[in-house]
């Protein structure tokens, strides 16, 4: 027990999950030295929710229905009549349509992500198709590391509980982070420290400190 609990202080979740693994090892192997009428107790979980991306991207057509509503067409709407230019490198190719799409990923063209073919859902380096709301799969099979940062909980972030014992957690895709065109984030300062009374004084001490250094 004191061993578990020094482990979760370290808050390394791939060593928790190891623990976890570990004690269930470790329970099991006890258990069956235990009377047998002592009942297993079982570790309740609560669940870890991905929020989705959503079904399927559409396009703003500009239009708004008698009541107001923004009108949008599928991808399939345009695209099961159109054969796609292959490929198509830069968001400056596009000449009559998706213009101003902000594109600057690597080297990829459309067609590391969208099927030629099939607009419908996203492609696989493989060639198979996946629904939109599996981007991450996607994104996964180029960004390994932070894919499995991600599964370990040290990219991606998370709200609720760290300790899915006690309540749930909720987790965004990659994709409500990054835009898949366009994902790295601009670089940035770091915020400005919180104010509080005593870092304050504090920083004053010093600064006395220092001028009197100066002097
Ligand atoms: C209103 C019609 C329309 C809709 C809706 C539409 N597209 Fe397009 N799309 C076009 C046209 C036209 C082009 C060609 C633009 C050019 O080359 O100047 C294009 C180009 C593209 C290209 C570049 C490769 C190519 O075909 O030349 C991709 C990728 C693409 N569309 C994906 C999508 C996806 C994904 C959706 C749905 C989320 C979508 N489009 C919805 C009309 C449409
Ligand atoms: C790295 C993979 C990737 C590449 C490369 C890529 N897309 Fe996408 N694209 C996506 C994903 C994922 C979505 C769905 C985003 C979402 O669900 O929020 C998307 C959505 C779209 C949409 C609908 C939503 C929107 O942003 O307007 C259009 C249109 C589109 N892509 C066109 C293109 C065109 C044109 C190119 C090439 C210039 C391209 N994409 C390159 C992954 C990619
Ligand atoms: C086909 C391979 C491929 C796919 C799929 C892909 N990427 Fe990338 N990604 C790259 C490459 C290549 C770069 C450029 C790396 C560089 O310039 O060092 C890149 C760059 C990035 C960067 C910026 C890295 C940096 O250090 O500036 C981010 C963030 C990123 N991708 C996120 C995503 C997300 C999110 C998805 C899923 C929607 C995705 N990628 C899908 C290949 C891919
Ligand atoms: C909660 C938001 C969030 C989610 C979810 C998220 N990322 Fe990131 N990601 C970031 C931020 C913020 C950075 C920038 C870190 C920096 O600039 O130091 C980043 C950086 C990156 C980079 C650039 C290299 C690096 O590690 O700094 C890649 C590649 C990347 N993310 C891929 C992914 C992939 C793949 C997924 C899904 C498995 C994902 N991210 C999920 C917020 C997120």
């Amino acid at each position: 027990m004191r061993r578990k609990t020094a482990f979760q202080i370290t808050g390394i979740v791939s060593l928790s999950l190891l623990t976890g693994v570990l004690s269930q090892a470790i329970g099991t192997s006890q258990q069956s030295t235990e009377p047998a009428n002592k009942p297993k107790e079982a570790i309740q979980r609560f669940p870890v929710h991905t929020r989705s991306p959503g079904p399927s991207p559409a396009i703003e057509t500009g239009f708004t229905t008698g009541s107001g509503e923004p009108v949008t067409a599928d991808c399939s709407t345009c695209h099961a009549t159109r054969t796609n230019a292959v490929p198509v490198r830069s968001a400056a190719e596009l000449e009559s349509f998706h213009l101003g799409l902000n594109f600057e990923h690597g080297q990829l063209v459309c067609a590391s992500c969208h099927d030629p073919g099939n607009n419908e859902e996203l492609r696989l380096a493989d060639g198979t198709h996946t629904p939109w709301a599996n981007a991450m799969q996607l994104c996964a099979q180029c960004h390994g590391p932070q894919a499995r940062d991600y599964e370990n909980g040290s990219h991606g972030g998370m709200t609720g509980y760290w300790d899915t014992t006690l309540g749930p957690r909720t987790r965004n895709s990659c994709v409500q982070c990054h835009d898949p065109h366009s994902p790295a984030f601009p670089q940035m300062y770091p915020a400005p420290p919180p104010r509080d009374r005593h870092i304050s004084i504090r920083s004053q001490n010093a600064s006395d400190h220092n001028e009197r250094h100066s002097e």
